[in-house]
């Protein structure tokens, strides 16, 4: 599995969005360590704070089937024509599973994608001797 293939099924998983608010749509596609893959998209509210977005989804979810440890990640941003990269509280969030060196793809719907690392993302990371790993 290499990061196309990665950020092609971040831009289907991006097909599920639920995004009725924003019309945003993001995929996201997490390479798990065992070779697979979980997919999420973002998902809105009427209330509109409590949308999750697609990364954050995909950690949660491998997360919770007992996936701990990541090789990569690719998001996908269909309606935006440049690369969109993780907001602020998704790089946060990532961070605690990742290393600095963790590869992370993002791409709009241009066809350009940026490849980047975790620790491009977040520099400066901080709270190590509160980190449980
Ligand atoms: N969103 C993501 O899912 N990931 C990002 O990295 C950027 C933002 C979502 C949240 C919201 O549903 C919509 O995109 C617009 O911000």
């Amino acid at each position: 599995m290499d990061q196309s293939q990665l950020f092609e099924l971040a831009t289907q998983a991006a097909s599920r969005s639920y995004s009725p608010y924003s019309k945003f749509r993001v995929g996201a596609a997490l390479l798990c360590e065992d070779g697979s893959v979980v997919t999420a998209a973002n998902v809105e509210n009427r209330s509109y704070g409590l949308a999750i977005c697609a990364e954050r989804s995909a950690m949660v979810s491998a997360i919770a089937q007992g996936k701990t440890r990541f090789k990569a990640l690719a998001i996908s941003c269909p309606d935006a024509q440049y690369p969109v990269s993780p907001c602020g509280a998704c790089r946060q969030f990532i961070s605690e599973f990742v290393g600095p060196e963790f590869p992370i793809r993002f791409g709009g719907a241009s066809g350009g994608v940026v490849d980047t690392t975790m620790g491009e993302l977040l520099p400066h990371d901080a709270l190590h001797e509160l980190a449980a790993r």
